[in-house]
């Protein structure tokens, strides 16, 4: 007697899934941990559940593999100097510090009344107007005064800018053979024009530093040793994508959570004590960065299959952030979840191990003032569109525009 094994697809990369991709992942993953996938003609594994993409993410023979010259993935933001996401160590090690020091507990509470003033005007403007778009008229500007004018030192009259820059490189972050042409095109030219903007921002924090992570890392620059200056502009263009576009989805992707299950949206009104452990719930349930990538750096085995030096696989963490062997009620939005003594897994939102977000403790920062100065001064808060569109990414899960009414 034989067995029929069905074949297992996997369709959640397809337009049509992008605004609910959940149902899809639940799929796959109640299926298989681990499943042979062609990213284009790229062979890889998609690691479905949490405990094999933690496995992946803590694993020390997982990595890169650009520097060995041992990656499938064609990933062109892996060639800017300094870039140390796509890193392995000591490479890795070596640029992550010197970025570390902008997002301890002090800088970061230094930074709080600038966020708190920031988002206070903006609401100003906002009741003045009657109308407000969280996306774009919040969570937009409120990152583009702390990452790229606040953080690195740049010209605020450069807003529209930087957002259109992060944008077309976060984009581009998918995976090249998931891109078109046209993708690839517009995160060429952005990426040319943001190093050129930095390259004379650098030049000028070299004249007349300010006081800023820029022109520390342009002092270490000087310093010789460490750092070289096309690493510094590489960096700042790591900082402004990778902070950018996350910390704005944070914002849109869990007010949106908010708005769509009032009864959660009212506890964090009456009690915005739960404001911070919301923001893992967030991150759990509809989590800013779907994916992330890693290489064998060495022969290894995950979930009982064995992976040679050189393969490649795909860490679905917005599927391992519902995955119900390891949280309860997965598919829930629940602002408690994380609150009090015995919280819920670690969530994958902001990734595990040695890469985990450097930047993590500005999301929380930003995410936190902005939900709370909303909650406190618009208490009749209401979705004003039936439906809302995604941006056309896969790694960076973001809406296009979030108009509330109040
Ligand atoms: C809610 C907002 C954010 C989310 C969801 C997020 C998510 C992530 C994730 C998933 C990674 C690891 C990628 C991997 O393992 O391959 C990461 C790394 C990183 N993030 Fe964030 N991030 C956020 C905000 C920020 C901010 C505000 C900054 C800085 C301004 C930042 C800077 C970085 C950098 C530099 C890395 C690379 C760290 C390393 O490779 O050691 N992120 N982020």
């Amino acid at each position: 007697m034989s067995t029929a094994i069905p074949e297992i697809t996997f369709d959640a990369f397809q337009p049509a899934h992008r605004a609910d991709p959940y149902p899809e992942y639940r799929r796959v993953r109640d299926a298989t941990p681990l499943l042979p996938f062609e990213l284009g003609d790229v062979p890889v594994t998609l690691v479905t559940r949490y405990e094999e993409c933690a496995a992946v993410l803590t694993g020390a023979h997982w990595g890169h593999g650009y520097t060995a010259g041992i990656s499938p993935f064609r990933d062109s933001t892996a060639a800017i100097p300094g870039s140390f996401v796509r890193m392995d160590p000591p490479e890795h090690g070596r640029y992550r510090k010197l970025v570390a020091k902008a997002f301890t507990p002090k800088t970061i509470a230094e930074l709080s009344p600038l966020a708190g003033r920031v988002v206070d005007d903006l609401l100003d403007a906002a009741l003045e107007r009657g109308t407000l778009d969280v996306l774009n008229e919040l969570a937009v500007p409120l990152a583009v005064a702390m990452i790229p004018v606040r953080l690195l030192g740049g010209d605020p009259a450069r807003a529209a800018d930087f957002r259109a820059w992060q944008l077309a490189i976060a984009r581009g972050s998918d995976p090249d053979a998931l891109l078109t042409d046209d993708a690839v095109a517009a995160r060429g030219i952005a990426a040319r024009d943001c190093l050129t903007y930095f390259a004379g921002l650098v030049e000028r924090k070299k004249s007349a530093p300010t006081d800023d992570l820029l022109s520390e890392l342009v002092a270490a620059a000087a310093a010789g040793g460490e750092l070289t200056q096309p690493e510094v502009v590489g960096m700042a263009l790591l900082l402004l994508v990778a902070g950018m576009e996350t910390s704005i989805n944070l914002i849109g992707n869990g007010m949106l959570a908010l708005l769509r299950n009032p009864d959660q949206l009212a506890l964090l009104r009456e009690r915005p004590d739960l404001i911070a452990p919301a923001l893992d719930e967030m991150l759990r349930y509809d989590a800013p960065t779907q994916f992330t990538i890693r290489v064998a750096l060495e022969d290894t085995t995950v979930g009982g299959k064995r992976f040679r030096r050189g393969d490649g696989v795909v860490v679905l963490t917005g599927s391992a952030g519902r995955d119900g062997r390891v949280f309860a009620d997965p598919e829930t939005f629940d602002v408690t979840r994380y609150a009090g003594n015995r919280p819920a897994r670690k969530h994958l939102g902001f990734s595990l191990g040695i890469h985990f977000c450097v930047g993590a403790p500005l999301a929380r920062l930003e995410a936190e003032v902005a939900l709370r100065a909303l909650l406190a001064r618009a208490p009749e808060l209401a979705l004003a569109t039936e439906t809302v569109d995604y941006q056309p990414s896969l790694i960076h899960r973001g809406i296009v525009a979030l108009p509330v009414t109040w």
